[in-house]
């Protein structure tokens, strides 16, 4: 039997259910520095300018259905996509930063790789060349949090740079480490 879930490109008839997951790691945890979810008009113009200005890629995983369309009774249970770093300075314009979650009920099915996977192969068609991760250091989550670093590690992210206590979030200060893949995009 193949996996339980399919990814696909995102709609925004997605984006219920993907201000549901990051409305939980805004909540419940300090993996994003943001402490609410994000509002329907923050997260419909973030998504618009990911696809329609930037054509930078933007995955769900859903749990199954029949099609690798949108499907009306799809459950969004993952999330990853690349947004412009610091676009109010065009100079980064080759450089993108990536997010990855998968809903807190379904990690460790290989949900996370898939949309990793995917989000890389994407990356031919845009015209990023460096990929960052930024990523907030847990000392409560695996390895003290490096467990997640290890993650980025394995997908060939290098850390280049790590900032202290930049993050305050339930009573505790929270550090934050740079990842960078280098993504050979040479052509754009
Ligand atoms: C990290 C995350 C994206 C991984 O996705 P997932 O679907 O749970 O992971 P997969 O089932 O694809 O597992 C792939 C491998 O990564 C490992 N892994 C999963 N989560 C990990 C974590 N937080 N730290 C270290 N390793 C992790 C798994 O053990 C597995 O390794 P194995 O094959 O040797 O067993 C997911 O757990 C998640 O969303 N976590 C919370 C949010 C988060 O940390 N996002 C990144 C913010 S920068």
């Amino acid at each position: 039997m193949g996996p339980e879930f399919v990814i696909r490109p995102a709609v925004e008839n997605d984006l219920p259910g993907i201000s549901t997951i990051l409305t939980h790691y805004a909540l419940k945890t300090v993996l994003t520095f943001a402490t609410a979810g994000p509002t329907d008009e923050a997260l419909r113009k973030k998504f618009r300018n990911i696809i329609q200005e930037n054509q930078f890629p933007y995955f769900v995983a859903t749990t199954r259905s029949s099609s690798q369309t949108y499907n009306n009774t799809d459950q969004v249970i993952g999330i990853t996509y690349i947004s412009p770093w610091l676009p109010e300075r065009s100079a980064y314009k080759h450089t993108g930063e990536m997010t990855l979650f998968v809903h807190h009920e379904h990690q460790g099915k290989g949900i996370g790789t898939q949309l990793m996977s995917a989000l890389l192969k994407a990356i031919p068609r845009t015209r990023i060349r460096e990929l960052l991760a930024v990523m907030a250091v847990d000392d409560k989550g695996r390895g003290a949090g490096l467990g997640l670093r290890d993650y980025y590690v394995h997908w060939g992210f290098r850390e280049v740079g790590r900032m202290e206590r930049v993050g305050f979030k339930f009573e505790r200060w929270i550090d934050v480490i740079f990842l960078q893949l280098h993504v050979n995009n040479d052509t754009h």
